[in-house]
């Protein structure tokens, strides 16, 4: 290992997207190495906009493994960074850097210490995945520092076992997560079905419902529903094996009418499950009654919005879905129908203050479309037609909207002055 020293510090910084499933993964049959009970698909969202950013570093004076999220030290003990890191050590290879004058044999890395910094570029309180970015991004900047050379599938493998969920973001586009067969789930892995160019029609509206709560916690809730929802087991085994076969189809073929169906059923089946659950499960979870009942009127609203034009177009316009938190995930078949669906949202949810470009993030030209340049332009806005409720307004209930596009997988970050750890001291920045 003997380098400049012993004192050198060497760092890699990796980035990965969020992704949101369009058919569910809700349920384990194995809890320790996340194991799921059904095949899930995903469409990976635009990194610029959604994503985890990850810097690894690894010197011979780091006396321990430390972790940092958003700038605050978090426990590594927990046992499912401890698997990501176990995982990625045991295929670690020799590693050379004459310039720095490091070199690092495969059985080193056993006793090399690593300090890991992470940074999500949205609010991890958002309930926007962001444990599927993180830990893809975990697992793929450490195996990028420790020279892995594994498949993408070995390594979604080792992702799926820090969050399920973050096995999809190892690939951009549209991703399939097989649940495999084998007990010891090295055939439980992600596959991508295309990549984000293969149907890069599709806009993605999020509304982010304010909310001061952490995100909730689907471990505990699928836990729950695979021990008592007999919805779950009819699901896992009869309707999601034929679903995810529809819904491969409708990707290969741009089929946006099926793709659409399949979405909003599969969210609402995944809700079905949750209130089928003992004790039923209210998926826009909170303590306050009057917050859940708010929340829940936001999601109604919405799915019956949606609903209610698809119908009246005699085609679906927009697809939605909704995870176990209550952000509102809405795909359009093109730009045209996601500026008319924007101008049909900002009717009921206004933003509270008059700034407009602030309550829009990712894709602002968007607004430009929906032809929206300023509020006056909001508070013109006619009622949706295809509703009965045109006069109320839900003013404060969505704290912005995010447009955005399909993406790409996991990046290296070469550039270092983006590295979150200072190549000196080892600490972040
Ligand atoms: C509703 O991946 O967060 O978002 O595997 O226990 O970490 P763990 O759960 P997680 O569950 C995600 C559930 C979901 C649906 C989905 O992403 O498929």
């Amino acid at each position: 290992m003997a380098a400049a020293e012993g004192q050198w510090v060497l760092m890699a910084t990796g980035r990965s997207p969020t992704n949101i499933a369009v058919i569910k993964y809700w349920g384990k049959r194995d809890e320790a190495l996340i194991l799921p009970v059904n095949d899930s698909i995903s469409v990976t969202l635009d990194p610029d906009h959604l994503s985890a950013t990850t810097t690894v570093a690894v010197s011979p004076s780091f006396p321990s493994d430390r972790m940092w999220l958003n700038g605050k030290e978090i426990s590594l003990s927990g046992g499912r960074f401890q698997s990501c890191l176990r995982e990625i050590r045991k295929r670690a290879r020799d590693f050379e850097d004459e310039k720095k004058g490091i070199n690092i044999k495969r059985e080193d890395w056993e006793k090399l210490h690593v300090h890991i910094a992470s940074y999500n570029n949205f609010p991890t309180a958002a309930g926007l995945a962001s444990s599927a970015a993180g830990l893809a991004c975990f697992v793929f900047t450490l195996g990028k520092i420790m020279n892995v050379k594994e498949d993408y599938g070995e390594l979604s493998s080792i992702a799926r076992q820090g969050s399920g969920s973050a096995c999809r973001s190892i690939y951009g586009g549209f991703v399939k997560w097989c649940m495999g067969k084998k007990d010891d789930g090295s055939d439980s892995i992600a596959v991508q079905l295309a990549d984000e160019t293969h149907w890069n029609d599709l806009v993605i509206i999020i509304a982010v419902v304010s909310s001061k709560q952490k995100e909730t916690s689907s471990t505990s809730g699928m836990r729950d529903s695979v021990e008592t929802s007999p919805l779950l087991q009819y699901r896992a085994q009869t309707v999601v094996p034929s679903r995810v076969l529809k819904m491969e189809e409708a990707i290969k073929n741009h089929d946006f009418e099926s793709f659409a169906k399949l979405t909003c059923a599969d969210s609402n089946q995944f809700h079905a499950v949750c209130l089928d659950t003992s004790p039923p499960i209210f998926y826009m979870n909170d303590t306050s009654h009057r917050y859940v009942l708010a929340v829940h009127w936001l999601g109604i609203l919405i799915i019956s919005l949606v609903e209610k034009w698809n119908h009246s177009e005699g085609t679906p316009q927009v697809a939605y879905t909704f995870d176990a938190g209550p952000n509102a995930v809405l795909i359009a078949q093109n730009r045209k129908t996601a500026a008319l669906l924007l101008r049909k949202l900002l009717y009921y949810f206004p933003p509270e203050d008059k700034d407009l470009s602030s309550y829009l993030v990712g894709d602002k030209s968007i607004l430009g479309d929906a032809g929206l340049h300023s509020i006056k332009d909001v508070e013109a806005l006619p009622a949706p037609p295809e509703m009965k409720i045109p006069d109320q307004k839900f003013m404060g209930d969505v704290s912005y909207f995010i447009c955005i596009r399909l993406g790409a997988g996991p990046k290296v970050v070469a550039d270092e002055s983006q590295a979150l750890i200072d190549a000196v001291t080892g600490l972040p920045k």
